[in-house]
C-alpha cells in the first residue's frame, strides 16, 4: 500500500481528521505524505523483539532506533529492525533523537513509570507495555505526566483494541446477556515460567518476573489484561480486592507467586475472579461473563454465547418447532463471528492511527492507571493477608 492510501485507510478506520496526503500529527507538525513515524523500541527482549516484527508489516511506522542493556539482547533487537536502525545501551540517548516520533517502552515492569515519562519529557509519544506502572507513586506519577502533555500515551493492553471484544462490550451494554452478575477468569499454564541464563549473574536481569523488586509476578504479567476487561465492561473500579497466593510448587528460590486467586468486588455489586495457576493448563485463557439471561466466553480471539434456560426463544437461539438449541457448536454456545485481527497488530495499528489523528487511545492512561491500581492493591491484598478498599483518589480523570 502506498503512503498515501495508507493514509486514507488510517483516516476512515480511525474516524480520525486528516484532510489531505499530508497527516497532521499530535505534535504539532506535519509528518509528509513520504514521512513514517519513526518509532524506537527500548527494551529489545521477547516483548519488544515481537513487536519490532509486527510493526514491520504496519504501512507507516519504521523502527529506526533500539536500545537495550543487555548486548545480545540489543544485537537481536537491532537485526530485527533491519539496517537502518540504530542501537542504543542508554535509552537517553535514544531519547535525544529529534528524528524519532514515538517510542514503545517494553522493559521490565519496575522500569514503565520512569522511561515513560522520560519519554514524555523528549517530546515523544508513548506505547508503553503493561501492566502500566509499579506501585501508586509511580502510577501517580505518570498520570499527571501523561495529563500535562499533548503526546499520545497509550497502555499496551492490547485486547483493549481487539475488534471482537470491543463487540463483546457492545453485546453486553445491549443487554444481550442480560444483568451482568460475574466475571470468571483464569490463566493458567503448565510450566515453571523461568528462561535459561547464558551466565548465572544474569539471573535477575533474565528472570525478573521472579522477583518483587522488578515484578509483580502473574498480577501483573496475566491477570492486568483480564482485570483491564473487567474495569472497561464495568466502567468501575474494584470496590474491595481479596486473593491469597503461594509459592506451593516451584520451590525455586523465587519471591513471586506460582499460583493466584483474586477476588474483586465492584460498587454495582459484580464480583470477578482472576485465578492464575502454572502447574495445571486446563483451559488455559478464559474470561466467562455471566448475565441474568445468558453467558459470553472470550479466549484470546474467539468468542460465544449461549443462553440461560427460557432465554433462548427470547433471544432467538432455539428452533421454534424442535425446541432444539440451534448454532451450539461446542458446550461454549453459539460463536460470535466478527472480522478482527491480532489484537497486538490492531493495538499498534491504533497506535499509529492515534498519533497521525491526534485521538486518545481507548486503552490510555487512566485505563492503565485504575488497571494498575488494581494489580497492586492485588499484590497488596495477597501478600499481606488484608482485604483491599479502592481509594478515590485513585479515580483519575
Ligand atoms: N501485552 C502483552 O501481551 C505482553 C506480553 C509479554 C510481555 N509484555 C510486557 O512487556 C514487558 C517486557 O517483557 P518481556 O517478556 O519482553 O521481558 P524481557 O526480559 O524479555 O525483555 C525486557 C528487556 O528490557 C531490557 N531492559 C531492562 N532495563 C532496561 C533499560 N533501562 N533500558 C533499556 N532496556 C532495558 C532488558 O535487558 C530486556 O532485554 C513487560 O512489562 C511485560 O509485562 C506484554
Amino acid at each position: 500500500m502506498k503512503r498515501r492510501e495508507f493514509i486514507k485507510k488510517g483516516s476512515l478506520f480511525s474516524a480520525g481528521i486528516l484532510a489531505s496526503t499530508h497527516a497532521i500529527s499530535a505534535m504539532g507538525g506535519i509528518l509528509g505524505a513520504d514521512k513514517n513515524i519513526n518509532i524506537g523500541v527500548i527494551g529489545t527482549g521477547s516483548r519488544g523483539g515481537g513487536l519490532i516484527s509486527v510493526l514491520n508489516g504496519i504501512e507507516g511506522v519504521e523502527v529506526v532506533a533500539c536500545s537495550d542493556v543487555l548486548d545480545f539482547r540489543l544485537e537481536e533487537g537491532l537485526k530485527r529492525a533491519g539496517s537502518k536502525a540504530v542501537g542504543y545501551v542508554d535509552y537517553h540517548e535514544l531519547l535525544d533523537r529529534k528524528d524519532i516520533d514515538a517510542v514503545l517502552v517494553t522493559t521490565p515492569f519496575n522500569t514503565h513509570s520512569a522511561i515513560a515519562m522520560d519519554a514524555i519529557d523528549a517530546g515523544k509519544h508513548v506505547y508503553s507495555e503493561k501492566t502500566m506502572a509499579k506501585g501508586y507513586e509511580g502510577i501517580n506519577a505518570l498520570v499527571e505526566k501523561v495529563s500535562q502533555s499533548d503526546r499520545i500515551f497509550q497502555t499496551g493492553h492490547q485486547y483493549h483494541s481487539s475488534r471482537l471484544y470491543n463487540h463483546v462490550v457492545q453485546l453486553i451494554e445491549q443487554g444481550e446477556i442480560g444483568e451482568v452478575i460475574a466475571f470468571e477468569c483464569q490463566w493458567n499454564r503448565h510450566g515453571d515460567w523461568r528462561r535459561p541464563v547464558p551466565d548465572p549473574s544474569l539471573e535477575r536481569a533474565i528472570n525478573w518476573r521472579m522477583y518483587r523488586e522488578y515484578s509483580g509476578g502473574m498480577a501483573a504479567e496475566l491477570s492486568s489484561h483480564q482485570i483491564d476487561f473487567v474495569n472497561w465492561v464495568l466502567k468501575e473500579n474494584p470496590k474491595k480486592v481479596m486473593g491469597v497466593g503461594g509459592i506451593d510448587y516451584w520451590k525455586d528460590g523465587r519471591e513471586t507467586y506460582d499460583n493466584i486467586h483474586l477476588l474483586f468486588e465492584y460498587p454495582s455489586g459484580v464480583k470477578a475472579k482472576f485465578t492464575c495457576l502454572t502447574t495445571n493448563a486446563l483451559g488455559d485463557y478464559q474470561i466467562k461473563i455471566l448475565g441474568s439471561k445468558g453467558t459470553i466466553q472470550l479466549d484470546y480471539d474467539k468468542a460465544w454465547i449461549s443462553y440461560e434456560k427460557g432465554f433462548e426463544k427470547e433471544l432467538g437461539d432455539v428452533d421454534g418447532v424442535s425446541g432444539a438449541t440451534l448454532n451450539h457448536q461446542s458446550e461454549k454456545g453459539r460463536p460470535i463471528n466478527i472480522t478482527h485481527i491480532d489484537p497486538t497488530r490492531q493495538a499498534l495499528v491504533d497506535f499509529r492511527d492515534n498519533i497521525l489523528s491526534g485521538s486518545k487511545p481507548i486503552s490510555n492512561v487512566y485505563t492503565g492507571a485504575h488497571t494498575a491500581v488494581a494489580v497492586q492493591m492485588s499484590l497488596d491484598a495477597m501478600m499481606n493477608e488484608e482485604i483491599i478498599s479502592w481509594d478515590e483518589k485513585y479515580s483519575f480523570r
